[in-house]
């Protein structure tokens, strides 16, 4: 088979390096990809979004499959625009990929659905939004902008003046642009977070391993909220009774909930959980892998992810075994300097082998280049150091000694990763 993988990230050089271990792989191209993922794969300049010459690529290359990773070419319909070609794609269209691009369809499918979340209201006017807060006067409050926002448009406000700024920031300053045409102000959960992942073909839903994210830039939680700077699997908070409660309460009516809507999602649905102490509930939903998530629990996938994917496609999934290694992995994201605020690019990274790897470790490419043998950062996020062993004490062990051989001006980690609430 020869395979397309679309995107440029460290979850694209995850779901590259999970591919080339199926003996079903030919070719595989990336478009764009990056320095780390071109040493791997064979790279496509085309840009993320240019579904036309996504496409026209496809056709020209006897690409059999395209595996659409991020959520913004999902959105805008680039699985659609494979089907439409005859292609086969991995990945939702855009009338369910709309589950994580639009918070307030997301809100209202669980509302309708009674699956369980926090409370919420959704206002297309900034001053009915503020006197809805002033009213409910319960702070912390949860202000989260409609559309996708790269992880950044939501706003937990700890007073009312918080709760204002953040309003105004999203709904009269569009910080996010159209992203902030409508809010949700919701209710402020408090809990344990989990990332569940699972392969759904529209009607079966397989959760992948659990995993858990570490989204401030800083050791113990502190700084601002990052795309994710650094992973474990499994989550320890994630006991089986949990998982089967969740199987039944959330991911299994979210999946009838989607047919329901004529919306069937086909492809990665993430769940975003929080363990309240009222029980589980979404936070949210992504329709792809999670980015640094993906670095963690692909590397414990032991079936064929060529022969899952065939299966999402074929609505087959019913029909396969999925199997996970017990290992647990581990994966600690070195960062530019000042990530996630501005950060210099083109900052040479020493450490690295010729494929971009140190031992004793998987090197996951996220914002890197490669020229004339060396590889530069390209990034905010700039590498996800990850390994596996039988316990995650020793995975972390193992990441850290890789991380220490690794180096670039400004780089900047977590000392803590796994090691947080
Ligand atoms: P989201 O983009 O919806 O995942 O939100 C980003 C992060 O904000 C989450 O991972 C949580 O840590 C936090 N968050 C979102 N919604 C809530 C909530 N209702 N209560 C508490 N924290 C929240
Ligand atoms: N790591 C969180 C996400 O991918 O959305």
């Amino acid at each position: 088979m020869n395979i397309l993988m679309i995107g440029s990230g460290g979850r694209e050089h995850a779901l590259v390096k999970k591919l080339l271990e199926s003996p079903q792989v030919t070719k595989l191209y990336t478009a764009p990809g990056n320095g780390g993922i071109s040493r791997d794969s064979i790279c496509v300049d085309i840009p993320v979004m240019d579904k036309e010459k996504m496409v026209q690529f496809a056709k020209d290359n006897s690409i059999d499959l395209a595996f659409v990773a991020p959520d913004d070419p999902l959105a805008a319909g680039m699985v659609d625009a494979f089907e439409a070609a005859g292609i086969r794609a991995f990945g939702p269209n855009a009338k369910a990929a709309v589950i994580e691009a639009s918070k307030v369809f997301s809100k209202d499918l669980m509302k309708k659905y009674n699956i369980p979340t926090a409370e919420y209201e959704v206002f297309d006017n900034a001053q009915k939004a503020v006197e809805y807060i002033e009213n409910r006067n319960e702070f912390p409050v949860v202000v989260k902008a409609d559309g996708l926002a790269l992880g950044k448009g939501v706003i937990i406000a700890q007073n009312l003046d918080e709760a204002k700024a953040a309003v105004k920031s999203i709904m009269e300053d569009k910080k996010f642009g159209e992203s902030g045409n409508h809010i949700v102000i919701e209710e402020f959960l408090t809990g344990p977070e989990v990332s569940v992942l699972s392969f759904t073909d529209g009607k079966t839903v397989k959760p992948m391993v659990s995993s858990k994210d570490h989204k401030r830039a800083y050791d113990n939680d502190q700084g601002l909220n990052t795309g994710g700077m650094g992973t474990i699997s499994p989550n320890p908070y994630y006991t089986d009774e949990l998982a089967k409660e969740c199987q039944e309460t959330i991911f299994e009516p979210t999946i009838k909930a989607m047919v329901a809507e004529g919306r069937p999602f086909k492809g990665c649905l993430y769940f975003g959980l929080m363990l309240t102490p009222k029980g589980p509930k979404v936070i949210e939903y992504n329709a792809r892998f999670g980015d640094p998530e993906a670095q963690v629990v692909l590397p414990r996938l032991k079936t064929d992810l060529v022969d899952i994917v065939n299966a999402v496609i074929d609505e087959k999934l019913s029909d396969i075994d999925i199997e996970w290694s017990n290992d647990a992995s581990a994966c600690v994201v070195m960062a530019s300097g000042g990530y996630p605020e501005a950060y210099k690019k083109g900052i040479e990274i020493t450490g690295l082998n010729d494929k971009g790897n140190v031992d004793g470790a998987t090197v996951y490419h996220a914002g890197t280049v490669y020229k004339d043998g060396k590889f530069f950062t390209n990034g905010g996020r700039v590498l996800g150091v990850t390994a596996t062993a039988p316990t995650l004490d020793e995975a972390l062990e193992k990441a850290y000694k890789a991380v220490d051989k690794i180096h670039f001006d400004g780089a900047h980690y977590r000392k803590d990763i796994g090691r947080t609430k």
